[in-house]
């Protein structure tokens, strides 16, 4: 699958782009089947709120089957190689819950910031995709961006250890504040299947989930092979150190198990 030269232009001038039902209603669904038996497991790789319950699952694609192919699928990765000019490798694979009700605030930061700092990733030639596996409403604790904020590059952070569950490398009031009044927010919405590329130093957060639906999201960060992280701080599950090319699969690649959730 090939981005328009407009798309391209609106990721270089925005920071991001919004690929409207990517995947089909029946592949969403089925990425979301998968989610029950994960969300139970007691592993390193189920990071959970403070109150409980599931906020992250890291590397689902290493111990999931339908996971493992969506990794390597080509509606993500030939987008992905296209931005970044090259051949690309996983990063990082995870599905936020951002459950009803409890799913906690994401602060405002640059993904580019952590993975610099923790991981020494070299330069911002790694991408963000997420796959929203419910329906993203207002109320349901969208990803919030603010529009061309990729273009300061890696901006200040201080490392927030208490606010959530997980640390991040967040901004402070006063700088997100200037950049909203330059780019102001948005907060794309849209049904489960629906894809968002965006910049790795474009600022972004989500506010907590108050309402009654779910908003599961799937993240696949790609970085390129030439950008390889040279920290290893963080465990593998969570910044990998398999720096091999992804192999795209068959865009077909998912339609074996439909069967299963039909
Ligand atoms: C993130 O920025 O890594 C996650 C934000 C979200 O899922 O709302
Ligand atoms: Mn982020």
């Amino acid at each position: 699958m090939k981005l328009t030269q407009e798309q391209i232009k609106a990721y270089d001038e925005e920071g991001y782009i919004v690929l409207p039902s990517l995947f089909s209603q029946q592949e969403a669904r089925l990425m979301k089947s998968r989610l029950p038996a994960l969300y139970q497991m007691s592993r390193d790789e189920v990071i959970k709120e403070k109150s409980g319950v599931v906020r992250t699952v890291f590397a689902a694609h290493t111990f999931d089957e339908v996971f493992a192919r969506v990794a390597s699928h080509p509606r993500l990765i030939e987008p992905a190689r296209q931005l970044l000019n090259s051949e690309v490798y996983m990063h990082q694979f995870k599905i936020n819950a951002k459950a009803a009700f409890n799913g906690d605030v994401w602060q405002w930061h640059q993904d580019f910031g952590t993975w610099h700092q923790d991981d020494g990733m070299p330069e911002a030639r790694a991408m963000n995709i997420a796959i929203f596996l419910d329906d993203v409403n207002e109320f349901n604790g969208p990803l919030m961006f603010i529009p061309r904020s990729h273009k300061e590059g890696r901006l200040d952070a201080s490392h927030d250890l208490t606010t959530t569950s997980y640390p991040l490398w967040t901004l402070d009031n006063a700088k997100v504040a200037e950049l909203v009044e330059q780019g102001g927010i948005v907060a794309p919405k849209g049904v489960a299947g629906t894809v968002l590329i965006f910049q790795s130093t474009l600022v972004h957060a989500s506010s907590p989930n108050l309402s009654p639906w779910d908003r599961n999201t799937l993240y696949v960060t790609t970085n390129s092979v030439e950008n390889a992280i040279r920290k290893f701080q963080r465990p593998d599950y969570i910044a990998h150190r398999d720096f091999t090319p992804i192999h795209t699969l068959d865009d077909t690649c998912l339609d074996e198990f439909h069967q299963a959730v039909a």
